[in-house]
């Protein structure tokens, strides 16, 4: 399974059943522990409720679960849902896993203090981000915090996930967000996936930390 070619110049989003065929296989992200970024930058910040928006099987929800929060996992792949159930299960967790686009939240009666978005931001075309931001504007409370690592324009080549650059980023949540800090991160990949060489020490990040404004 060839990952899709990305970038600045392919302007579109990456759709289920591509996301389907990489679950059939060593996903690439899939790492069997949340990433390292997220335990080290914020598990203190992040308060419940959480939203993890594009859970997978649902490693991150998992950890803030385990640290006694009330967590949301959502992803539009069935198969990601079912294995992020049976680890909860596994692990005697509750986390609540939902069949759900992350590009219509706009609609959903919830309230989250938090939500994570761990590489689903950088799937999507330009206008599935608005759909996206503005959705999410409506989940997260006033105050509340969304924490966010994507690929970033410092990682050479262009197979892979499309890259995303700060001013993007800071462009994505200019109205009713305050980006608060994006710095440099690194994520950690499925040793087993081995179709795409990204940078020695895993693909160049961003990390950003931006407030739901009121
Ligand atoms: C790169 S993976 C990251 C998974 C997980 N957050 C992690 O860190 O292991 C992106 C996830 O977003 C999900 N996804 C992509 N587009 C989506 C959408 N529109 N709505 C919901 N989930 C989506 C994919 O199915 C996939 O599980």
């Amino acid at each position: 399974m060839t990952l899709p070619i990305s970038s600045s110049v392919v302007n579109h989003s990456v759709d289920r059943a591509t996301f389907e065929d990489l679950y059939a296989g060593p996903a690439p992200w899939d790492i069997d522990k949340p990433q390292g970024t997220f335990v080290a930058m914020i598990a203190d910040r992040v308060t419940g409720p959480v939203l993890d928006a594009g859970c997978g099987t649902g490693e991150h929800a998992l950890f803030f679960a385990a640290r006694g929060l009330r967590v949301t996992g959502i992803d539009f792949v069935e198969e990601a849902l079912r294995r992020a159930r049976a680890k909860a299960a596994g692990r005697g967790l509750a986390v609540e896993f939902l069949v759900k686009d992350a590009t219509a939240l706009g609609d959903w009666g919830e309230r989250f203090a938090s939500a994570i978005d761990c590489g689903l931001f950088h799937c999507f075309s330009d206008d599935d981000r608005r759909r996206y931001v503005r959705g999410l504007a409506r989940v997260v409370a006033p105050g509340g915090r969304l924490f966010l690592m994507c690929f970033s324009d410092e990682e050479p080549g262009a197979e892979g996930p499309r890259r995303v650059s700060r001013q993007e980023l800071y462009d994505a949540f200019a109205d009713g967000w305050e980006v608060e800090s994006v710095q440099p991160a690194r994520f950690e990949v499925n040793p087993e996936f081995t179709e795409v060489t990204f940078s020695e020490g895993g693909p160049k990040a961003w990390f950003a930390v931006v407030r739901r404004n009121g």
